[in-house]
């Protein structure tokens, strides 16, 4: 089969994993109304589906059924949506514009932001123990523990805390650099984790350079998501562009500059395609993810 473009790829995985949290949100009209409207509201409908896509894509490289990658994409997208709702908070950074509409504790009230945060959080691990097609139990509890470990204080609760501990200081490189690889750059590369568990038996050396290739995007994506927040427009971003320098939060812009931190991306983009050279034509929807991920406008 000829390796799909990258836009058909992103169609296509978008509009399955739309389906898949479709099936697994609970229906608008079940009691509570509220926070089930507000779980949907958070998760469906906008959002550009990267850590699924990232999911499908590792199992394209890998040989997988998508089948087996339904539920670790939609869980890592469950995760990201309730690290996105509670990181709109007044609490946290105060935002009002998401996705281009106004942030769940706008749009519903911060109570229900709260509890629709807890509840997607939860979802996606019920979404990931009860799913039968990733294959072994082992894989399944592999995945669970990947997404565990990725969303917690090791990653992106505990980059977000560096984050909000930071705000107003100057941070110097390693500091942010870590921020930045706990807080974004975890749950993407548990994106790509759990698809190489599902795999089950891969080399170790095919492994790690799945690892190395996950680091190095996620920790490009975010340094886009900083310069996006100087130069990309509010229209083209989906949320409040200058949100960052207005609350003195500490970004790869305000380190760096931002030419260096363009500079910065691009090799990260190079490094993380050359990481997975071996794996030839059949990564190269990843190799073409490395270079979405820090081009992109959006
Ligand atoms: C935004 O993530 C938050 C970060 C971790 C930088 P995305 O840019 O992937 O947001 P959506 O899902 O497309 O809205
Ligand atoms: C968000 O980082 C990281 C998360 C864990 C949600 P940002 O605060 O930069 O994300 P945006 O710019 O609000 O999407
Ligand atoms: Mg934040
Ligand atoms: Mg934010
Ligand atoms: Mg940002």
């Amino acid at each position: 089969m000829p390796t799909p473009t990258i836009e058909a790829f992103f169609r296509d995985h978008q509009a399955r994993v739309e389906r898949v949290l479709e099936r697994c949100l609970p229906a608008a009209d079940a009691v509570p109304t509220r926070l089930h409207a507000a779980m949907r509201y958070s998760v469906l409908g906008g959002g550009k589906r990267l850590r699924p896509i990232l999911v499908y894509a590792t199992g394209a490289a890998l040989g997988l059924d998508p089948r087996s990658l339904d539920a670790p994409a939609a869980a890592v997208e469950l995760i990201h949506a309730y690290s996105l709702v509670h990181d709109d908070l007044p609490a946290m950074d105060d935002d009002d514009l998401r996705r281009g509409r106004p942030t769940t504790h706008r749009a519903f009230d911060e109570a229900t932001a709260i509890l629709t945060g807890d509840a997607l959080q939860v979802l996606a691990f019920e979404v990931l123990a009860k799913d039968p097609a990733i294959g072994s139990a082992a894989a399944r509890i592999a995945t669970i523990r990947i997404l565990a470990e990725a969303s917690g204080t090791a990653g992106m609760a505990g980059g977000q805390a560096l984050d909000l501990a930071a705000v107003g200081r100057r941070l110097d490189l390693p500091d942010l650099e870590e921020m930045h690889r706990r807080k974004t750059g975890a749950l993407i590369r548990a994106s790509v984790l759990m698809a190489a568990a599902a795999a089950e038996g891969l080399a170790e050396a095919h492994q790690a350079a799945l690892d190395d290739y996950a680091k190095d995007v996620g920790l490009a994506f975010q340094i886009q998501d900083d310069i996006l927040d100087v130069e990309g427009s509010t229209e083209d971003i989906g949320k409040q562009a200058g949100a960052d320098a207005a609350r003195s939060k500490p970004t790869y812009a305000s380190i760096l500059g931002l030419d260096a931190s363009k500079q910065r991306a691009q090799a990260l983009k190079v490094r993380a395609s050359e990481r997975i050279a071996s794996f030839g034509e059949k990564a190269q929807i990843l190799a073409d993810l490395a270079a979405y991920v820090v081009d992109r406008r959006a």
